[in-house]
C-alpha cells in the first residue's frame, strides 16, 4: 500500500507503494483512511522541532473507515466511521480518570508501537497514527466513531487542527461571552481558535499573521478585526483602551509569539500556548511580572479536549453551521504531492490542504 514516509532530518517525505501493515493486535482497529489534514506539526516533525523516529509515516489528522477490529475491541466494528484521535487513552491512569484524556500517561508506550512494516522491518507512525497512508492500525481508543452520514472527506481536520484550536478557546482558555481576545497566527489551529472564541461569544476577536490571505479569511471565520504583528499594539490600544485582550491565544509555537501573546493579554488576564517550539528554544518573563500582572499563563494540548466528547459535539456545531470546516480546506492533493502540500503551508498560501485517499 502506499503511504509517505520520513527518513530522516529535513528530508522529503518519500512515496512508497510497498508499506506493508503488521498484524492487528488485540484492543487495535485497522482503518482505511479517507482524508487526512496537512497540520504543521508534521512540518514539525520533518524539521526537527517535534522530535519523531526515523522512519515514520507522517499524518496526524485522519479519518477513515474501519475495515477490522482486534480481539477485546466491543464498541467499534468494520464499516464504522472515525475520526484518528493523535492522543490514544488508556482510561485506567490518573489523568484518564479525572477526565483529562488528552493527557493520558499511557500514551507514550501506545504511540511508540510500530505498525507499519517495509522490507519486513518495523516502520513507526508519527504520534502512533501516520495518516499519510491508505490504511493504518491504531488502539481503539484512538479512533473516534462519527454518525453514519457524516463526510469523511470534510471532518478529518477534526482530528488535529480544529479539536486543537476551538478546544484552546472553549476548553483550556475559557473565553467567555462578551469578552476580548486576540490569536496569533491564523493557519488551520488559529482559524479554530478564531472560531472557538466566535462560538464562545467574545466580542472582539482580531486575529494576528503575517500573511495578508490569511487576514481576510480570518475575517470570515470571525476576527472582527485583524493586524499585522507591527500593528498589534496599535490594536490594543483601540480594542482594549491598552488595558490588553481578556483572552490570548497563540498559535503558532515561536518565543516572540509566546511572550508577545503574553503582553497582549490584559493585567488578571490570560495566555494559552497552543503552539509548539522546539525544546531548547526559552520564553523569558522577569521574576516581578508573574506575580505583578496576575495573568494566567496555559498550555493547551489537544485542545484540553476528550476527543469522545468533544469531537461529537464538534460535529454537532458543524451540522448547525456554527463550525465551517469546509472554508478551511484550501486545497485537495492525493498523498503523492505531500511535499508540495508541506511548501504550501510553509509559504502560508494554505489553511489547510486535506490529501484524499481512493
Ligand atoms: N497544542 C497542540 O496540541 C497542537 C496541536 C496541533 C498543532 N499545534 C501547533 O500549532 C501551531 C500552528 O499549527 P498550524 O497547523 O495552524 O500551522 P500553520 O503553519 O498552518 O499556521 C501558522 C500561522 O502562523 C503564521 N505565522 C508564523 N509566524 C508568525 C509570526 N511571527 N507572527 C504572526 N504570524 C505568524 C503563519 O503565517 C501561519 O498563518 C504549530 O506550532 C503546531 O505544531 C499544536
Ligand atoms: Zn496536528
Ligand atoms: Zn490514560
Amino acid at each position: 500500500m502506499k503511504a509517505a514516509l520520513l527518513k530522516g532530518l529535513n528530508e522529503p517525505l518519500e512515496i512508497r507503494d510497498d508499506v506493508e501493515l503488521v498484524e492487528l493486535g488485540a484492543n487495535e482497529v485497522h482503518v482505511k483512511i479517507v482524508s487526512s489534514g496537512v497540520c504543521h506539526s508534521d512540518v514539525s516533525a520533518q524539521n526537527g522541532t517535534i522530535p519523531t523516529q526515523f522512519p515514520s509515516v507522517l499524518g496526524h489528522e485522519g479519518a477513515g473507515i474501519i475495515q477490522e477490529v482486534g480481539d477485546n475491541v466491543e464498541r467499534l466494528k468494520a464499516g464504522d466511521k472515525v475520526i484518528i484521535s493523535f492522543v490514544p487513552a488508556c482510561m485506567h491512569c490518573n489523568p484518564c480518570l479525572r477526565g483529562q484524556s488528552y493527557l493520558c500517561a499511557d500514551m507514550g508506550p501506545m504511540i511508540a508501537t510500530p505498525h507499519f512494516l517495509i522490507d519486513g522491518k518495523p516502520v513507526h507512525g508519527f504520534s502512533g497514527c501516520g495518516t499519510f497512508s491508505d490504511q493504518i492500525i491504531v488502539p481503539a481508543s484512538a479512533a473516534v466513531k462519527v454518525d453514519d452520514d457524516i463526510p469523511l472527506d470534510i471532518v478529518s481536520l477534526i482530528g488535529c487542527g480544529v479539536t486543537t484550536g476551538v478546544g484552546a478557546s472553549i476548553n483550556s482558555a475559557r473565553v467567555t461571552p462578551g469578552s476580548s481576545v486576540v490569536v496569533f497566527g491564523c493557519g488551520g489551529v488559529g482559524i479554530s481558535a478564531i472560531q472557538g472564541a466566535r462560538i464562545a461569544g467574545a466580542a472582539e476577536i482580531l486575529a494576528v499573521d503575517m500573511v495578508d490571505s490569511k487576514l481576510e479569511m480570518a475575517k470570515h471565520f470571525g476576527a472582527t478585526h485583524v493586524c499585522k504583528p507591527d500593528d498589534l499594539d496599535g490594536m490594543k490600544t483601540q480594542i482594549t483602551g491598552g488595558e490588553g485582550f481578556d483572552f490570548a491565544i497563540e498559535c503558532i509555537g515561536n518565543p516572540a509569539t509566546i511572550r508577545g501573546a503574553y503582553d497582549a493579554a490584559r493585567r488578571g488576564g490570560s495566555a494559552t500556548i497552543v503552539g509548539v517550539g522546539r525544546m531548547e528554544q526559552m520564553v523569558q518573563f522577569s521574576a516581578f511580572e508573574l506575580f505583578f500582572a496576575d495573568k494566567q499563563l496555559k498550555g493547551s494540548m489537544y485542545g484540553g479536549a476528550n476527543v469522545r466528547v468533544f469531537m461529537p459535539q464538534l460535529l454537532r456545531l458543524w451540522k448547525q453551521g456554527k463550525l465551517d470546516l469546509e472554508s478551511m480546506v484550501s486545497k485537495r492533493m492525493k498523498v503523492d504531492d505531500v511535499n508540495e502540500a508541506f511548501r504550501a503551508m510553509q509559504e502560508g498560501e494554505v489553511i489547510r490542504t486535506v490529501l484524499d485517499f481512493a
